[in-house]
């Protein structure tokens, strides 16, 4: 595998050459051989931990390699502690050559943190979306970004599915009024619909958005979707969504809208107060995707002023959230902490992708094409 780390000055030239770069100037990834050091970040499950042998997910699950690394000489290191100049990862940046994050309790990869992880080769993302590493400054610096690419598609599309009958069932005002002793029938019933005629349209329709139109077809919806590539016609068929090149020209139709693109220069802050204010009057919105595609205080008014009748979502940004971000107060929303991507199916599927992915790093054998986010210098095709 030629994965190079090359210097911030070169980069261009390194993109578009590198077939041609003399080894003095660049250093391969896997020639080095002997024991490596891995640094992995994930949330800690405290009591939950011993409650599952598959809870792979968490520190103390470290993805179930520590054995099969260990055994193999290398050096794993686990831990949530992730902010601030004290923190344990930040004592393993400058000697860590892999760093592996995952997007539920996201270890942030500033262009500063690169610049001082000297032995660092390989990012790896336990999970689908990269977009808490600069991955502009690590394309500079020739690291290589993997992540484990359809790992858990089928658990945001379900989870999307269920906040949006959450959303358009008016459910939660009732669940809360079960658990208080409450009896309001109209208090839910004023603003509960059917699925059913609604229009549903997906901004993005890529492995997630495709896995939402498919469970929705059985719902007898009218389906839409935007991206930047229209869809294979089969499939397009198959879902009965129809292609709208235009956002601007697609929100207008749409009853509920579920954002499935991934975050990047061009996504975020997508949704700010102008483009909410194209949405339908009474818009239901999931996002599954990235917080940052939102304009925050931008979703709260609107939910506050009633634009948007119910927001929900699992991600925010920053991760884990602030006490005091606004959508954990604003109305009709039906928020939880970043959990959809990381069940137990999800968290075996891309525990297994890593280490597939480790054992190649140190084979010094290719990836899989498609979970290459960031490689010889260059961001896939989406990021750039
Ligand atoms: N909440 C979770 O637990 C969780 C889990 C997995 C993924 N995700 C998020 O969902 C995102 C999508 O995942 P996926 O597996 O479907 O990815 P994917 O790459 O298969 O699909 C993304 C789609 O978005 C489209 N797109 C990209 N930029 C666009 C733009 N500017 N305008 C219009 N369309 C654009 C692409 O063409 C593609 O079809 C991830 O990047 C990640 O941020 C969240």
């Amino acid at each position: 595998m030629a994965m190079k780390r090359a210097a911030t000055s070169a980069i261009k030239s390194f993109a578009s050459s590198r077939n041609s770069l003399s080894s003095t100037f660049t250093r391969d990834l896997h020639a080095s051989p002997g024991s490596k050091k891995i640094v992995g970040v994930f949330y800690k499950a405290n009591e939950y931990a011993s409650l599952n042998p598959n809870f792979v997910g968490c520190v103390e699950g470290a993805l179930g390699i520590r054995e099969w690394l260990e055994s193999q000489g290398h050096q794993y290191i686990v831990t949530d502690d992730k902010e601030g100049p004290d923190c344990e990862l930040e004592k393993h940046i400058p000697d860590l050559h892999v760093l592996i994050s995952t997007p539920f309790h996201p270890a942030y990869v500033t262009a500063e943190r690169i610049k001082k992880a000297k032995n660092l080769q390989l990012l790896l993302t336990a999970g689908i979306g990269s977009d808490h590493i600069d991955l502009n400054a690590a394309a500079a610096a020739g690291l290589t970004v993997a992540e484990v690419t359809g790992s858990n598609v089928v658990s945001v599309a379900e989870d999307e599915l269920m906040r949006i009958l959450i959303l358009v069932r008016n459910f939660l005002p009732g669940y809360h009024q079960a658990s208080s002793g409450d009896w309001n029938v109209a208090a839910i019933a004023h603003r509960a619909y059917d699925l059913e005629g609604k229009t549903v349209g997906t901004v993005g329709a890529g492995r997630i958005g495709r896995l939402l139109l498919q469970r929705l077809k059985p719902f007898n919806c009218n389906l839409l979707y935007h991206d930047r590539l229209k869809m294979d016609p089969e499939l397009e068929k198959q879902t009965g969504a129809k292609f709208e090149e235009d956002l601007d020209a697609m929100l207008p139709k749409c009853d509920i809208v579920v954002i499935n693109t991934p975050l990047t220069d061009k996504t975020r802050g997508l949704f700010d107060k102008e483009r909410i204010a194209k949405c339908k009057k009474g818009v239901l919105i999931v996002n599954n995707a990235r917080g940052a595609i939102m304009d925050a205080q931008a979703v709260a008014d609107a939910c506050s002023s009633g634009h948007i009748a119910g927001y929900g979502g699992d991600v925010w940004y920053p991760q884990p959230a602030p006490k005091d971000h606004p959508w954990r107060y604003m109305p009709n929303q039906a928020m939880t902490p970043h959990i959809s991507g990381t069940t137990i199916d999800a968290q075996l599927r891309y525990a297994a992708g890593v280490k597939d992915m480790l054992d190649r790093y140190f084979k010094g054998e290719e990836f899989p094409p498609q979970h290459y986010i960031v490689k010889e210098g260059k961001l896939a095709s989406q990021y750039q």
